[in-house]
């Protein structure tokens, strides 16, 4: 199959970078760097998460993130929103998109939303059915498609299935998430063939943790099995709470030069998605987990 000529990126960072950060982000920072993002051409920027809390403090200033930034028209803004209460405090603060995360692994379901996965899947189904009402887009995740932290390699059927009820249920895309980056391009293209039977292949998403430095050969499978949207997080910030020694997403500027390598349009201007990764590695004292990234920031300085 040839390739996508065009690719979307789900710009990741701001939620699935941060939360995973120990010191609290000042607030005027995340809002700076969805702004910057959205400038660089990054038209879905997940913002921030609805969750408890308690269970991820850094995301506790979900709604004033998302009164503070500077909406771009034609750019998505999508926040995570795990039950109804999240989804109404969303959509107070203005959410035009929202997002659903179910795993295929019971023992995460448990860690990370606490409760089983079928009772994950009921708990969103009032999501769906208010947002809707309301005629929110409702994005899909399923975590440890392909291996999960506390049992270790999942079932692609598994994995397909919860993906399967997600996209029945109403999201209009599911992203697949390899959680602790332990896939490679042969489990990952045997995942998004079983998932594929019932999904039409457009509305599946690749969401791949870099932890194995797997993420990029996983993305170019999955690009020949027509898989045209990715998610990926600038500077490869990330990691996620309930999954330890899992790293971040794989690194939206690594996509970008990827994609750009291989003729495919993004819309993204790689020089500034680069400047950004530098500057929100520094604010938040971390060194900056983009390859190209770094390759490119150091050439412009020379
Ligand atoms: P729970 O404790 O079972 O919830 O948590 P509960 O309904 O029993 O409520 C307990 C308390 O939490 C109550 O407060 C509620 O009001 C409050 P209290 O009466 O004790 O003061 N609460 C909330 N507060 C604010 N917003 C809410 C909310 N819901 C309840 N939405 C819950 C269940 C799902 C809430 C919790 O487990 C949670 O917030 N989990 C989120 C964990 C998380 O954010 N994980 C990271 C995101 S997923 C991810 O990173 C994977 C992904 O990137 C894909 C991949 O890589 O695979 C998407
Ligand atoms: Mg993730």
């Amino acid at each position: 199959m040839s390739l996508p000529s065009q690719v979307k990126i789900v710009e990741v960072g701001p939620r699935d970078g941060l939360q995973n950060e120990k010191q609290i982000v000042p607030t005027a920072i995340k809002i700076e760097l969805i702004d910057r993002l959205a400038a660089a051409g990054l038209r879905s920027i997940e913002a921030t998460s609805f969750v408890s809390p308690k269970w991820v403090p850094q995301m506790a200033d979900n709604s004033a993130v998302l009164q503070g930034i500077k909406r771009r028209p034609g750019t998505d803004y999508p926040v995570l929103t795990p039950n109804l209460q999240g989804f109404d405090t969303a959509v107070q603060a203005g959410a035009e998109e929202v997002a659903i995360f179910a795993a295929a692994s019971e023992s995460f379901s448990r860690q990370n939303i606490n409760c089983s996965i079928a009772e994950s899947l009921k708990r969103f189904e009032p999501v769906v059915s208010a947002a809707s009402a309301l005629e929110i887009p409702v994005r899909g995740y399923v975590s440890c498609v392909v291996g999960c932290p506390y049992e270790g390699a999942i079932d692609p059927q598994q994995a397909a299935a919860v993906a399967r009820t997600l996209f029945e249920m109403g999201c209009y895309e599911v992203s697949l998430g390899d959680t602790i980056g332990v896939g490679t391009p042969a489990s990952i293209s045997r995942l998004i063939e079983a998932c594929a039977r019932d999904i039409p292949i457009g509305r599946l998403a690749g969401h791949y943790h870099d932890t194995y430095g797997m993420a990029i050969a996983n993305i170019y499978a999955s690009l020949q099995l027509g898989l045209a949207t990715f998610d990926a997080s600038v500077a490869g910030l990330g990691g996620c709470p309930y999954a330890k020694g899992a790293s971040g997403n794989v690194a939206s500027e690594d996509v970008v030069y990827l994609l750009h390598g291989l003729g495919i349009e993004t819309g993204i201007d790689l020089a500034t998605l680069a400047a950004i990764g530098d500057w929100i590695s520094s604010a938040i004292n971390r060194p900056n987990g983009a390859k190209a990234g770094r390759a490119l920031c150091a050439k412009a300085t020379e």
